[in-house]
Order: C-alpha cells, then structure tokens, then sequence
C-alpha cells in the first residue's frame, strides 16, 4: 500500500462509522453481503467493524476477515481504542486476512483531553506511542487516529503524529471528527503535517470527516491537493449525525475532474489513469444495496446515486441533452452502472435469460440463489408485463439479499375504502414452522395489517418511519417499501419490493421485525455465556 503517491487510496468505513448511524444496524450476514459488493466495487481496505464493541462486531469482522480478506482481496481493518485489550481484540478478530490492519485512535484535542479523557498531553503523547507499538507487535500495518484531529493544537498535532510514526504507525489519519473545518483550513492543516511531521515521509496521511457543514468531501479534495493519499468514506455517506464524506462523490469528482486533480499528484494534466481503484459501474448497485439493508433511504436530489442525479426535467435542459449529451451532463450515468431501465423480460424469458441479464447486471449467484429468485421473478412476470433491470435489481435484493427469514409471511389479506373498516388478516410462519394467523382494525390497511402481525410476533415496538417508493413508472410498477422501527432506544429496518404494496408493506414490517428478533435472540445468547 505505501509508495503509491500517485493514486488514491479508498478506505470504506460503511461497515463501521457508517453503521454507528441509528437505523443502520446489520447483522453479520448482512454486513459479509456489503463487504462482498465493496470487494467488487474495488475499494483499498474495509474497515469491517470495531471488534472489541460487543461479540456480535467480533464475529463479523473475522467473517469477513475470513471470506472477504483474501490473498488479491482488500485490506481488512477493525478499529480499536488505544487500548490493549481494543487492541487484542482486532488482531484476534482479523487473524484469518490475509491483509489485515488495526486502526487505534486517541483524542487529541483539548476540550476531548480535558472532558472526556481527562488527560494531559504528556498523557496521550505515551499512549499513543506505546499503543502503536503493542499494535505493531501483532500486524505490520497500522493506522493511527488522533481524534478530533481538526480541532487539535498544530504543535501537539504534529507531536504525537511524529511519535506515532516512529512506533510503527504506516497510515496517519486526520480526523474532522465533528465536521468543524473548512476546506481551506483543512489543507492547510495537511500542509502544515507534511511540513512540520519529520517522518511523514515514512507512513500514507489519511484524511477522515464528517458533514456536519455538508463540506467533508469539499474538505477531502482540498485535503488531497495537499498530500492527502487515503480517504475514508461511506457509501451514501451514512455515518454518524450528518453522516461521513460520501464514495461515490469522492470517487466520481476525481474521476470527471482527473485533469484538474493529476497535477497534485505528479502527474501529466492529461493523463487517462484512473485515480482510485474504483470500478466505478459497481456504485450505483453498492448505493442501492446499502441503502435497502441499512435502511437509509438515499435523497433524490443526492449527488451522483440520488434518484434525480441524471434527470433533466426542464425543457430546455431535455431539448440541450437530446441534441447532444455534453450540454447539460458531466458525466455519463452509465459510468455509475445505471442501465438505460431497458425491458429486458417478461413472463416468457427463461431462467437462462435470466440468469444471464443478472450476470451481465454483476450480480453473481449461486445456483440456490439462482433459482430462488427465478421463482420471484416468475411471480412479478406474471402480475408485471415488462421487467426491466431496476426490477430485476429490486427482485433479487429482496429475494437474495434477506437475512434468513425467523418468522415469514404467508397471507396478507385486507379489507378497506370508504365507509369501511380497514380490517386484515394475515398468517404468519413462526421460527418453529408453526402457522399463525390472527386480524385486526386500523386506521387503514397498512396500519391493519401491522396490527395484525403485531398479535401474531407480540414483540412491542415504535413504528418510526414507513416510506413507499416506485421501483419504475407506470401502473404495474413494484413498489419498494423501506420501514424503521424502534424497540429499546434501537433503531431496526425492513425494505421489501412487491407489485402489491400492501403485501410488500407487510414483508417489509416482518422483514424489521426478524432483526428485532434476531437481535434479541442473540442478546439472550450473549447473557447466558457471560
Ligand atoms: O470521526 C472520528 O474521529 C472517527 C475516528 C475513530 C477515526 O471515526
Ligand atoms: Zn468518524
């Protein structure tokens, strides 16, 4: 990883500070979904969780240190505390990667030192040292995080990044932990570290933000322009409060700018060679797969994956586009692998048609897998005329990419319009295959239908947001349905795509409610084994 002074490095944290979002929480098989699709979409390393957070963070970084940390794979990293047995924990967890890397951090600003570590410098400046060095005694690459890095005294700043290096630190990362800075101050910030840190030459400076001001990608390229070579981002820029700088929009700026961006690293102003590793046909399927399992709706106007992002919707903007592109696009849409929304299928097309528009859309399935969403796509074939790639893209996230079901839908059903009680039934499949079914009155059929469920799973919960979406237009189009529920302070999603929205409505309530569940399952199991 080091000595690539001309090329940027893509650091994914989706799976970490992304996840630290209220709402996004996934489970293990969830989050090795995510590190797969981030393998395909080329990014440098994945920071795959903070394994000394709970056991269930444990196992999923050394899941996909194990199957996603392979030899030509991306670098594996769990974050830790500065902190032996933070410490311990990543290096257990990341054993199985071939590449791994422990990322341990410690505050460094005042206010943090004074409140919240109560601290002196003198402090810190040891435990930096000694706790770079006890990482570096369990794996070569390490990556060290002075917290609230923007914040921080320069002079104290270039202190601890200097005997960070010199224990064996061979990334520095520079945090805007609370998305203060601007994107002037922080490249003069990355200035002022390659000027005054006398080592710096010896590790990569990585930059880290959040968006607060809505500038951390702004800050990240400004960052760059000053010796920046590592960004640590997130797909949709899901993260803490205002989230973090987003991939894609980083991804994608140096890329349709690379003449503007090459001089700042060494390079001619005209050369093709991309700027990241990015297989940049990969992101619109990563946004669309994040944002279904963590459920985060993405905002239509979002820049380069939103909705409306390559829409033109006044009438001469259409008129410059239909005579040539270039008037009104900067970049074209199908660089983010967003097809045409061709009519590929219909209720005719085979599995081997199939089989094969999947592959060339990039997803590859198991034979299983396969056939479980041709069964699916048989179902909306015959209730569907057209089926066009976002349908098949909706049909197999929500057929393939499921956590396994504990409690399933068998029978919606629903009564409801004007002078009418909105009354449903509906029967469930319980965890131990028993078939429930029970009904209720709401205040429409929605509402119904989950007090319906409600009866059946009889786990008490706060519906906190229920969104409807159209997976394309006209009449028959599926419906994708995203909803968040709260149970005990914790935020759980459910997404699920039907030509019904109604029976969609129910599968993605049940979809939530299966993590709840799930979830408490394996508090339980964690009780009895402490
Ligand atoms: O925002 C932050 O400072 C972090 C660190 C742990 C890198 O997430
Ligand atoms: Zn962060």
């Amino acid at each position: 990883m080091r000595n690539q002074a001309d090329r940027i490095i893509i650091f994914d944290t989706t799976l970490r500070d992304g996840e630290q979002c209220p709402g996004a929480t996934l489970n293990i098989d969830e989050k090795l979904i995510i590190a797969k699709q981030l393998a395909r979409l080329g990014v440098d390393i994945i920071e795959a969780g903070f394994a000394f957070a709970s056991p269930g963070d444990f196992e999923a970084v050394k899941k996909i240190a194990q199957i996603v940390g392979t030899e030509d794979g991306p670098v594996i990293c769990s974050l830790a505390r500065a902190i032996k047995a933070d410490i311990e924990a990543a290096a257990e967890a990341l054993k199985p990667a071939v590449h791994g890397r422990i990322h341990t951090f410690i505050s460094t600003s005042d206010i943090h030192l004074e409140y919240q570590l109560r601290k002196s410098r003198a402090e810190v400046l040891a435990i930096a040292e000694e706790m770079v060095a006890y990482a570096k005694s369990f794996m070569d690459d390490v990556e060290f995080s002075p917290m609230d890095a923007a914040r921080s005294d320069p002079q104290f700043l270039y202190q601890v990044l200097e005997r960070a290096i010199a224990a064996g630190a061979t990334t520095v990362n520079i945090p805007d932990t609370v998305g203060y800075t601007t994107p002037s101050e922080f490249g003069d910030m990355i200035k002022g570290i390659t000027e005054n840190v006398p080592n710096i030459d010896q590790a990569i400076i990585s930059v880290h933000g959040h968006n607060d001001l809505g500038l951390a990608v702004a800050n990240f390229l400004e960052a760059v322009k000053n010796g920046a070579r590592q960004l640590e981002c997130t797909i949709n820029g899901i993260g803490e409060r205002a989230g973090n700088a987003a991939l894609e929009e980083l991804v994608m700026a140096l890329h349709v700018r690379r003449q503007y961006f090459n001089p700042f690293l060494g390079r001619s102003e005209d050369s093709e060679a991309p700027l990241t590793n990015i297989d940049t046909k990969q992101i619109y399927k990563t946004s669309r797969l994040v944002s279904n399992l963590t459920g985060m709706l993405v905002q239509p106007n979002k820049a380069i994956v939103g909705a409306n992002a390559f829409a033109h919707e006044s009438g001469i903007h259409q008129d410059g586009v239909l005579k040539n592109k270039l008037t009104y696009e900067i970049m074209d849409a199908q660089l983010i692998g967003l097809t045409d929304n061709q009519i590929v299928l219909g209720k005719h097309s085979g599995r081997n048609a199939f089989g094969t528009r999947l592959k060339e859309l990039g997803f590859e399935l198991s034979e299983t897998e396969l056939n479980k969403a041709f069964v699916r796509f048989k179902d909306v074939a015959d209730k569907k005329k057209d089926i066009s790639d976002w349908d098949l893209e909706a049909i197999v996230n929500d057929e393939i990419q499921q956590s396994p079901a504990l409690f399933q839908v068998e029978l919606v059903q629903v009564s409801c319009g004007s002078n009418a009680k909105p009354t449903a039934t509906v029967t469930l499949r319980t965890p131990n295959g028993e078939e429930l079914t029970d009904a209720a009155i709401g205040t429409g059929p929605v509402d119904a239908v989950y007090k319906a469920i409600n009866r059946v799973v009889n786990v008490p919960n706060e519906l906190i947001e229920f969104s409807v979406q159209s997976v394309t237009g006209g009449i028959d189009a599926l419906g994708e349905v995203t909803i968040r529920l709260k149970y005990d302070s914790k935020v759980y999603s459910g997404h699920a795509a039907n030509t019904d929205i109604i029976v969609a409505s129910a599968q993605a309530y049940v979809n939530a409610l299966n993590r709840l569940y799930g979830a408490l399952q394996q508090q339980a199991k964690e009780e009895v084994t402490a």
